[in-house]
């Protein structure tokens, strides 16, 4: 059966990543990816939308229902100011697709850290995508010594028991795919494990109810109980540990607003944004996104990092159940790294967008 993939580069960088990881899925050889691969060619995004008046086309959203697999998805540009009828169409296809949890792996492989020493890590984000602070409902009141503004924060059972599913089943999947490599090149030497974040000291009701549903995930899968290790970590020390000891860490499961900060630190620790992939996942439906935005200062220049977005495909082969495939697109890019020869400006070198791309393909 044919794996089919839709194409969204939208703004900016987007348009030169994401044919980059195109060339990349494209240059797999049969023996890790059994199945044939076809694109479909999608519209979204800003540009789009000033020419058409619409940011995410509803043939967009019919074609990767109907045709797809899966989805890449490059970068949008935001404008500063609101815009009448705008709306960001990464969060409408989040939203309309079901992709209920962003994933996002930190990883150093051979790359140098931001500070230029090597360490192994291997860590993967998962944060919960649909509620949490950001179902926006928020209200300023007039009160009697003075304006105050007040925030509801969502935290439902069905929610957190989903995306708790989803790290453990991810672990497992990890591990799985760890299992392939040799020894000597496996980051994570024990059992897979999985560390809770919350800060239910304090907010006992609503983290209270996200660590209860998530632990009781945990405790009523007999798989996951002889397979996996839980942790818990309240979100403060969990910023103070992840910057102290990252390779402290192998599945990392969050409320929508700590992972959002957690994963943007995260990071930090290895470098460019231009390294970082992630995905949004849902029960049916995969969009591989890398994390940076469409950068207009360096758009049409052919010097963006392809990097983040080739992890991103990855991603997307290893949810779809091509985990060979994804392993060998995330070697060829270490190996690439490794050799410190060939990287875009943003990793201090002087190679193109192109010369990296062939170079990945090549390893492959
Ligand atoms: P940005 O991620 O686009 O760029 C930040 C800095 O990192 C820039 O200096 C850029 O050149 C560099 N950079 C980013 N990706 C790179 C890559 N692949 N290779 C080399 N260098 C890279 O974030 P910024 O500048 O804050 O936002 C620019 C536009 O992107 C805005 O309109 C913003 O709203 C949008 N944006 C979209 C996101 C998305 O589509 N998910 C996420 C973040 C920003
Ligand atoms: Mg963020």
């Amino acid at each position: 059966k044919p794996l089919t993939i839709g194409l969204i580069p939208a703004d900016g960088i987007g348009r030169e990543v994401i044919p980059a990881a195109r060339q990349v899925l494209e240059a797999l050889p049969s023996d890790v990816m059994p199945a044939k691969l076809s694109f479909v060619d999608l519209d979204a995004g800003f540009e789009y939308f000033q020419k058409h008046g619409v940011a995410l086309p509803t043939e967009t959203l019919a074609a990767l229902k109907s045709d797809c697999d899966g989805a890449l998805f490059g970068a949008v540009s935001s404008p500063s100011h609101k815009v009448a009828g705008y709306s960001s169409p990464i969060v409408g296809l989040r939203k309309q697709m079901d992709l209920y949890a962003n994933v996002r792996p930190v990883i150093s492989g051979a790359a140098a850290t931001a500070s230029g020493e090597k360490r192994a890590i291997d860590m993967l984000i998962i944060r919960e995508n649909t509620e949490c602070l950001y179902i926006k409902e928020e209200e300023l009141v007039d009160g009697a010594d003075g304006k105050y503004a007040i925030a509801k924060r969502r935290i439902s059972e069905f929610a957190s028991r989903r995306a708790g599913e989803m790290a453990f089943s991810m672990a497992l999947q990890r591990d799985a795919m760890r299992q392939q490599l040799p020894a000597a090149e496996r980051t994570w030497a024990g059992r897979p494990k999985v560390t809770i974040v919350h800060k239910s000291n304090v907010l006992s009701v609503t983290d209270g109810l996200w660590r209860e549903t998530v632990r009781s995930v945990y405790e009523g899968n007999p798989e996951y109980k002889a397979r996996v290790d839980i942790e818990e970590q309240l979100v403060d020390s969990m910023v103070y540990r992840m910057f102290r000891e990252p390779e402290a860490f192998d599945v990392v499961v969050a409320p929508n607003m700590y992972g959002d900060i957690i994963s943007d630190g995260a990071a930090a620790l290895v470098g460019s944004l231009g390294l970082v992939p992630s995905a949004n996942v849902g029960d049916s439906f995969v969009v591989g996104e890398p994390v940076h935005g469409s950068a207009p200062d360096i758009a049409g220049k052919n010097i963006a990092n392809p990097i983040a977005a080739i992890r991103s495909a990855a991603m997307l082969l290893e949810r779809t159940g091509y985990g060979s495939a994804a392993l060998a697109i995330y070697r060829a890019v270490d190996k690439v790294l490794a050799t410190g020869q060939i990287k875009t400006p943003d990793l201090g070198g002087k190679s193109t967008t192109s010369e990296v791309t062939e170079a990945v393909c090549k390893q492959l």
